[in-house]
């Protein structure tokens, strides 16, 4: 047992140490949430989803995000919701709302992020895990990118 957490633990520090090398740390990741949720707010078309469903708990949802990306970039291990039941009750959202999110992102990582490695480690993710919301809530994907990197 022992060996096993140690082996956790010494492989949060690997992936944490590679993100840092790239600049990727709690500050950016805070930075890059914020940046991409005001842009969110601010899309004609995703921006009344949002609000129609966060309302006034903005905060405790920028909180969450931030949790959720520090445990996909940095293994933080923070985050512990549910994100394919939290999107499959949201009757409002179709499947070509995906090719808009990932562009905000896009346009908030080549806006904000610290290195060229860091757009392409966030956005491999974020386009796989885009990619597996939509096969759960519509059976399909509609958006491409980079193949499963992570095996
Ligand atoms: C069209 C695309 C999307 C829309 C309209 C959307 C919308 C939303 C909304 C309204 C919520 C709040 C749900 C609630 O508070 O109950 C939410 C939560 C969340 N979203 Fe999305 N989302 C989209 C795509 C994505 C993608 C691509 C990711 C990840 C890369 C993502 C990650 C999350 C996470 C982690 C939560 C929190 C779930 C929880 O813990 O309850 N979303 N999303």
């Amino acid at each position: 047992m022992t060996t096993l957490f140690r082996s956790a633990d010494e492989r949060r520090r690997e992936i944490q140490t590679h993100a840092a090398s790239i600049g990727i740390d709690e500050d950016y990741i805070s930075t890059l949430v914020d940046s991409f949720y005001a842009r969110v707010r601010a899309d004609e078309t995703l921006g009344p989803i949002f609000e129609a469903e966060i309302g006034d708990g903005w905060a405790h949802h920028l909180a969450r995000m931030k949790d959720f990306w520090a445990s996909v970039a940095m293994n933080a291990g923070r985050y512990s919701g549910q994100p394919v039941p939290a999107h499959q009750k949201l009757a409002q959202v179709h499947i070509g709302h995906f090719a808009i999110w990932l562009r905000l992102f896009r346009e908030t990582l080549s806006e904000t992020a610290p290195s060229t490695e860091a757009v392409v480690y966030f956005l491999e993710r974020a386009e796989r895990i885009a990619r597996s919301l939509q096969m759960a809530m519509f059976g399909e994907t509609l958006t491409g990118g980079a193949p499963n990197l992570q095996g």
